[in-house]
């Protein structure tokens, strides 16, 4: 035997500025140039479709801005506006495009792939990046707040294959990201609130002060008030990071998945609504099954769960789909949410591992779901959204909840 052992130590920074592409902004340039071997670096530059369309003049501002630093950065290829939303990810020659002109702006591993868009964007092109010369740096700039407030913060990447979200990918930490609050006033509001579903994710396993911030801001959240979008995004932001750089176990070598709570039924709603749902809307209603479940268990104490779907529900997402009700007369049907149980399990490889909640802010694992109480809680679900809560977001909960679940 010759046993060998190393590590290999990542470090990126996470930066916030306003007008990246300014040319008054050196920031770009500074990050680029203080790490490039070369002078100028080479960078080609992928945009979300949806981010060019709504941004006026962003490729030429884009173009200037390399022309204005060209001692430091030069493009190499034509911008590539790659479309926006899980279609990038769902179709592989989105996935050629990108690699294709890697490939044309003959970037070497010393050079940059600059990413600029939502987190499936971001996500096709750090897959691309990541298999190119085995790995190009990628800077992230991500557009919207789920990018911002989560995606664009982790190491993971990837590409949907065979019908599966994310079956293709890699673990590659970024070389830097780049968050620009601007980019988020063209968003439709339900991108603008779907993301914040992320945030309420990583509050409800870790910090429940967080919890009570999103709760009380939630009304301003839902106007659009931008301050209070980029608090969130910043202590969500924060959290995602700590939990990666601290939790011991950055490229999930074990099967447990704190940042993974409520996607398993979320992946599998992805799947089933053939992406109507959003990442993070999907996320929300897996988020309000999994609080509901930990109720009916036993573990997560009434009021609590109250102000999980309230807090939901105020940010005017869903906590039920009817795909959520499909087929649970036969669990095998592959169309049953409950299949997302299997996945999962293959997923993690072989164990399955899946978050509860024991408060807000105390999450737990456990390794067995009882079908039984999550039909149950399916039914609770469907039972909440049809009161029509979550269509008078100002009414409180508790008034159309059922009462006495458990
Ligand atoms: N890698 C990870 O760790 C990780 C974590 C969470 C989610 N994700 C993935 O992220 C994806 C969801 O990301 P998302 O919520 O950003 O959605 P998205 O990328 O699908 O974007 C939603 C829509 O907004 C558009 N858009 C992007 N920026 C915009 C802007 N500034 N103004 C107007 N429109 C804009 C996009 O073109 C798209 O149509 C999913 O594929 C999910 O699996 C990855
Ligand atoms: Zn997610």
């Amino acid at each position: 035997v010759i046993d060998q052992s190393f590590r290999v130590g990542f470090h990126y920074p996470v930066h916030f500025t306003r007008d990246v592409f300014g040319r008054a902004n050196a920031l770009l340039k500074t990050v680029v140039a203080t790490s490039s071997p070369r002078r100028p670096a080479d960078l080609v530059v992928v945009v979300d479709d949806a981010v060019v369309r709504l941004h006026d003049g962003l490729v030429d501002r884009i173009e200037g801005y390399v022309a204005e630093y060209r001692d430091d950065l030069r493009l190499t290829a034509r911008i590539l506006a790659v479309q926006g939303g899980e279609e990038v990810k769902n179709d592989q020659r989105h996935l050629d495009a990108i690699h294709r002109t890697i490939h044309d702006g003959a970037l070497c591993r010393h050079s940059y792939v600059i990413a600029v868009g939502g987190g499936a964007v971001l996500d096709a092109v750090g897959y691309a990046a990541a298999t190119a010369h085995r790995g190009i740096r990628l800077v992230r700039v991500p557009t919207t707040v789920l990018a911002q407030d989560d995606s664009a913060m982790g190491v993971k990447n990837g590409i949907n294959a065979f019908g599966k979200k994310n079956y293709l990918g890699t673990f590659a930490p970024p070389f830097a990201v780049i968050n620009d609050l601007e980019f988020l006033s063209t968003l439709q509001d339900r991108d603008w609130l779907s993301g914040v579903s992320e945030a309420v994710k990583v509050a409800l396993i870790k910090d429940a002060g967080f919890f009570a911030q999103i709760e009380r801001e939630a009304p301003r959240l839902v106007q659009r008030d931008a301050p209070t979008m980029e608090e969130v995004i910043r202590r969500s932001a924060a959290l995602h990071l700590a939990h990666i750089s601290g939790s011991g176990d950055p490229f999930e070598l074990t099967s447990s998945r704190p940042l993974d709570f409520g996607h398993w039924a979320a992946h599998k709603l992805e799947e089933l609504t053939r992406h109507r749902l959003r990442h993070g809307e999907a996320v929300a209603i897996g988020m309000a099954l999994d609080s509901t479940y930990s109720h009916l268990l036993g573990e997560l104490p009434e009021p609590d769960w109250t102000r999980i779907v309230g807090v939901i529900q105020a940010l005017r997402l869903s906590v039920f789909a009817p795909e959520l009700a499909e087929h649970l007369d036969d669990r095998a049907h592959p169309r049953c949410v409950l299949q997302g149980l299997e996945a999962f399990r293959e997923h993690l490889g072989g164990q399955l591992s899946v978050m509860l909640l024991r408060s807000i802010g105390r999450a737990f694992d456990v390794h067995e779901i009882d079908p039984g109480v999550m039909m149950r809680s399916i039914d609770v679900l469907e039972r909440l959204e049809a009161s029509g809560a979550a269509r008078r977001p100002e009414r409180a909960v508790a008034a159309s909840a059922p009462r006495g679940l458990s």
